[in-house]
């Protein structure tokens, strides 16, 4: 959406505080012999307790109130009473949500407890990354030109990026226009922010994968050559300087 008055930002500054504490608490919240299932419903408390309702949930029917996905799954992940994390996973919770007609989306990758299995260079490189494409996004700055700096700062780091999962428009509805903001060079696409509209940008960085593939289950996805993922989401407003970062309460970066 293009933000065109005081309301609008209010609306959307409120449901992505919404979705930002939720991402939040979850993480204070989960602990080693938790079921994905339960750390799914304490987040649902929290959306509740706020009014806001399950984005994925409106949007496509998920069987969840937020996404959890635990080591090799790299997203959309369903939250299970049979998945008992442990120490030293690699977790991505992802929470979107609907609140009074407007919506926001936010996620991040961490290990829980002990980093027993090194994932934290992979995931500080996701973090930095989100960081610098962030506040290198401006109105009139090429979605392609982002894109290419995901993918070079990952090569960097000697990372790859997922090519067919992209961040995207938000506002009144989960995904909006531009609808595929991705974490390479696409240059088919020659789009460029606009100065106030709202975009949820998310990273994809992978050890090993370029492609994601869905299971049988029919929603959590996984790496074309397995490995592991970590994603970083904040919903922004693009202005003509810094962007306005709606979801900062979430500490995703701390
Ligand atoms: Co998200
Ligand atoms: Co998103």
């Amino acid at each position: 959406m293009s933000i065109t008055k005081e309301s609008e930002l209010i609306g959307m500054k409120k449901v992505s505080e919404v979705v930002a504490y939720t991402l939040k608490e979850m993480k204070n919240y989960v602990k080693p012999g938790m079921s994905t299932k339960e750390l799914d419903d304490f987040g649902a408390s929290v959306l509740k307790d706020f009014g806001a309702n399950s984005a994925p949930f409106m949007t496509y029917k998920f069987p969840g109130w937020t996404c959890i996905s635990v080591n090799n799954e790299f997203c959309h992940g369903i939250p299970s009473q049979n998945k008992i994390l442990k120490e030293g996973d690699l977790i991505n919770v992802d929470v979107s949500a609907e609140l009074n007609g407007f919506w926001s989306d936010n996620g991040g990758s961490f290990v829980l407890g002990e980093d027993i299995n090194q994932h934290q260079k992979l995931i500080d490189a996701s973090k930095q990354i989100l960081h610098k494409a962030i506040y290198n996004i401006k109105g009139g700055v090429r979605i392609s030109d982002i894109g290419h700096l995901i993918e070079t700062e990952a090569k960097k780091r000697g990372y790859k990026v997922i090519k067919n999962l992209t961040g995207h428009g938000i506002g009144r509805n989960l995904h909006e226009e531009p609808s595929e903001i991705a974490n390479y060079k696409d240059r088919f696409n020659l789009k460029r922010f606009k100065k106030n509209s709202v975009v949820a940008i998310e990273t994809f960085i992978t050890t090993t994968s370029t492609y994601a593939e869905t299971l049988n289950d029919g929603w959590t996805m996984v790496g074309n050559k397995g490995g592991f993922m970590a994603q970083h989401e904040h919903t922004i407003v693009v202005t003509d300087d810094k962007p306005m970062i709606l979801t900062e309460m979430n500490e995703i970066w701390n």
